[in-house]
């Protein structure tokens, strides 16, 4: 069947007033009420009972308000998303460079290349600090800062979950140790930006001291200076993307106004980097970051200007929004694509801006729908191991499944709250729930619901890789090696004498197959991406802690500025 063309549900258009009420309610009052009711949500008869006795006698009450937290009854087994998301969360931690904060709880880190940046003649002296990329040293900018934009977007939407699970105040630290350091990384004081940092630690030249040769704890290395690598005019797709990864945290942090502020004006001057090196460029392979880029500006801004430009049906066109190709939906940190389109179908959905900005949007929906449509086992879009896991990307299949699984619960809660109960794929309608079915057999099968009994997240359930491709991991913690004296451990078939907890690792091949060997960095190597993706996908299909939050992404947008300019007085 041609999922390519398919008809949108008819959209419902909420009243003006309506929309107002969405984006002027206090969110805060909201979400204390809808927290405190999935506190104790399996105590409804209870509160309905005390609504009575409220009614017949207030002392009474207040004896029983008194007493009531004695009275609590045990909370519900928790499901397996809500289980694993702390420790998806830990990783990060795992992953930490620089001075480590306290209560970093992994008791096998410790400080470590302390002196990033911190050389004579240094322009950016102060680059300890961000997070290792994967099983080495190597601090990347591109997807840390993509890594720190999907957090940050996962606590605008699922906020109250992460309270109810007591997680918020430990996302919160990670995301903040990763923008703190993205503000070293450039002149995020000035206006005008020239150039920024895009990777530490990827030593050219004498190949003994390369992190890709060496296998050293981080702690032990003891060689020159890393180096600093810089880009001056060729990193419009990194620019656009640490602009989304302000923006989105400048959201995150708004209660926290100075440092917010900050996050919002460095965004703005790194996306204008961007697209004045955009402009310059043949190549084409920026287009998605840099839509992606203006999607989250707008957000944290409500500026429309920044929505004219990423609802120019050109720059869509250059991102490929029409390509339909092989790839077309698979959303990672290589394509922003579908994330874009997705956020582009929330304002729709919810604000939908009128003119010029109605026609691009309602664009972004219906191809929203297709992807969501490809993502169904009902398609042949993408093929499907024997286990049921979609195949997005081979190798490495685990993160861009749970960038997938996210973005369908994302958009099933989106349907759910424009009270839309299902769309078209085709001529074929499908029920909402459908989606939800997707995302939990994607969960479910990195947490072990697979052909080997196997989690893909170490520390999680019975069973799970002992063998993660990770430098850190592998060595002993109070061996210090030297660099090429640390391949033993690389090479070693012994399990990783350090359990890197909540680390998803790259994850079966097309066969459901999976070889817990560490030099098969293809099976067993854990990433920043990876695990921003599982903790989005996690939290988004955690129960509990109420649904999505409607508001607080659009708290920057006036939505009287879509208003129509006043008519022309008559002369
Ligand atoms: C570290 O562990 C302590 C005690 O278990 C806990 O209170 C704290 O929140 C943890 N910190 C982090 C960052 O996980
Ligand atoms: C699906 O698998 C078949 C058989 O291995 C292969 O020929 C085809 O190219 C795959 N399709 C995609 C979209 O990867
Ligand atoms: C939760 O995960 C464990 C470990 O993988 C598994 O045995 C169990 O069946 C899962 N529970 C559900 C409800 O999927
Ligand atoms: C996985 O678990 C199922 C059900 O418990 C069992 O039938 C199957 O043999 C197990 N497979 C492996 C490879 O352990
Ligand atoms: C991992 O996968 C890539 C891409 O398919 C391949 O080029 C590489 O040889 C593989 N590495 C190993 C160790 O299997």
């Amino acid at each position: 069947m041609e999922i390519e063309e398919l008809e949108l549900t008819p959209l419902r258009q909420p009243s003006p007033e309506m929309k107002q009420s969405w984006v002027l309610k206090p969110t805060l009052s909201k979400k204390k009420k809808k927290l405190s009711v999935a506190c104790m949500s399996s105590n409804i008869r209870l509160i309905l009972w005390l609504g009575g006795v409220l009614a017949v006698s207030s002392i009474v009450v207040i004896t029983l308000f008194k007493t009531l937290p004695h009275h609590q009854s045990i909370p519900p087994p928790q499901d397996n998303s809500t289980i694993a998301l702390p420790m998806a969360l830990k990783f990060f931690n795992a992953q930490i460079s620089g001075k480590l904060p306290e209560g970093n709880n992994v008791s096998w880190r410790g400080n470590s290349c302390l002196k990033d940046g911190n050389f004579p003649g240094s322009l950016y002296p102060h680059l300890a600090g961000g997070y290792y990329d994967g099983g080495g040293s190597i601090k990347t900018s591109f997807t840390m800062s993509f890594s720190m934009t999907m957090l940050s977007w996962s606590v605008i939407e699922y906020g109250s979950k992460y309270e109810a699970c007591g997680e918020m105040d430990h996302v919160k630290g990670l995301i903040k140790w990763g923008t703190d350091y993205f503000l070293r990384t450039f002149s995020s004081s000035s206006d005008t930006i020239y150039e920024m940092v895009y990777q530490i630690g990827m030593n050219q030249g004498s190949q003994v001291t390369s992190d890709l040769y060496c296998w050293m704890r981080p702690e032990d290395i003891d060689y020159h200076h890393r180096s600093v690598n810089l880009c001056y005019t060729d990193c419009p797709h990194l620019a656009a993307e640490m602009a989304a990864s302000l923006a989105s945290a400048s959201i995150v942090f708004r209660d926290q106004v100075e440092y917010s502020a900050t996050l919002v004006n460095s965004a703005k001057a790194v996306y204008l980097y961007a697209e004045a090196m955009s402009a310059k460029r043949k190549s084409a392979d920026h287009w998605d970051d840099l839509i992606w880029g203006g999607a989250w500006l707008y957000y944290a801004t409500g500026d429309n200007s920044y929505l004219a430009k990423v609802t120019s049906h050109d720059l869509a066109n250059r991102a490929g929004a029409f390509s339909h190709g092989p790839r077309y939906g698979v959303f990672g940190w290589d394509n922003k694509l579908a994330g874009t389109q997705l956020l582009f179908t929330r304002l729709r959905l919810f604000l939908s801006p009128p003119f010029p900005y109605e026609e691009m949007l309602r664009v972004f929906h219906e191809q929203t729908s297709i992807v969501m449509c490809s993502y169904l086992p009902y398609y042949t879009k993408f093929n499907r191991t024997k286990g049921g896991l979609i195949l997005l990307s081979e190798p490495e299949p685990l993160q861009y499944a749970a960038n997938a699984a996210f973005l369908a619960t994302l958009y099933s809660d989106y349907q759910g709250a424009s009270d839309a109960p299902g769309w078209y794929c085709g001529p074929t309608f499908f029920k909402t729930e459908i989606l939800r079915d997707f995302s939990t057999s994607q969960v479910d099968y990195i947490l072990g619901k697979n052909p080997h009994n196997m989690s893909y997240v170490v520390g999680f359930g019975q069973k799970y890789p002992k063998h993660v491709h990770h430098r850190g991991a592998s060595i002993p913690k109070n061996k210090k090696v030297t660099c090429e004296g640390g391949l033993k451990w690389k090479e070693s078939t012994s399990e990783n004498p350090n359990t890197i907890e909540g680390a998803m690792v790259a994850g079966p091949d097309k066969k459901d197959g999976f070889h817990d060997v560490r030099v098969n960095y293809n099976y067993t190597q854990a990433t920043l991406v990876g695990n921003a993706g599982l903790v989005a996908a996690l939290v988004a299909s955690s129960r509990g802690g109420g649904g999505f939050d409607r508001n607080t992404i659009f708290s920057a947008i006036n939505p009287l500025s879509f208003a129509p300019p006043p008519p022309v007085p008559e002369t």
